[in-house]
């Protein structure tokens, strides 16, 4: 069935491609924004590249140019908290516990499933959005249970990992280093 395409139709479309949910840690001096971001993928593998978008009206944007390390912060089923308020949606007068702790020079969420230290690379025009491109230069795996957190159809939700099917081996999918040209 074909539905017009309206903004709100792309927003249902998209909201039906289930995804993680992670926390873009940025330092610019002492200034700290954190954003709630889903719109996050692996790049490369060799070299290890991932992207994030965010809205370019988003406070993380206003000083988006200038950030040279961030992270990327997968959160855990139980931090849904986390997610609502670093999406400035939060209405309780306290907000959620969290600590921002040293992380290779950038600085990550404690407690986190699995965080990603980045490089900035480069940061290209998305329409509304900025898309930016970082160099993986540090990993953190958090403590089991490894239970993500995800988001679909506009609401949190919890994996059932009681049903699963085997899915393709693809370690083995890149073997030789690709050729990536930075800069202009
Ligand atoms: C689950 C979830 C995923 C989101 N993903 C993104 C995203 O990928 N990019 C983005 O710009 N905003 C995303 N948002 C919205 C931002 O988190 C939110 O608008 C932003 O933090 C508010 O901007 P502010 O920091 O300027 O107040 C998401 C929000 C939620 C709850």
């Amino acid at each position: 069935m074909s539905v017009p395409l309206d903004q709100r139709a792309f927003r249902d479309a998209i909201g039906m491609f289930a995804t993680g949910v992670s926390v873009i840690v940025t330092q610019v001096g002492s200034e700290v924004h954190a954003m709630t971001a889903n719109a996050v993928s692996s790049v490369s593998l060799d070299p290890m590249l991932v992207l994030f978008c965010a809205a370019k009206k988003a406070k993380l944007a206003r000083n988006l140019h200038e950030v040279k390390e961030f992270s990327i912060n997968f959160l855990r089923s139980d931090q849904y908290a986390l997610s609502t308020y670093f999406a400035g949606r939060w209405q309780d007068a306290v907000p959620p516990p969290y600590r921002l702790v040293a992380f290779e020079g950038a600085l990550r969420l404690e407690g986190c499933l699995a965080a990603l230290a980045c490089e900035t690379g480069r940061i290209i025009d998305g329409g509304d959005h900025w898309v930016t491109i970082g160099r993986v230069v540090a990993l953190h795996q958090g403590i089991p249970p490894h239970k993500p957190l995800l988001f679909y159809g506009g609401r949190y939700r919890d994996i059932d990992f009681s049903d699963s099917r085997p899915a393709p081996d693809l370690s083995d999918v890149v073997d030789e280093p690709a050729h990536v040209f930075y800069g202009e």
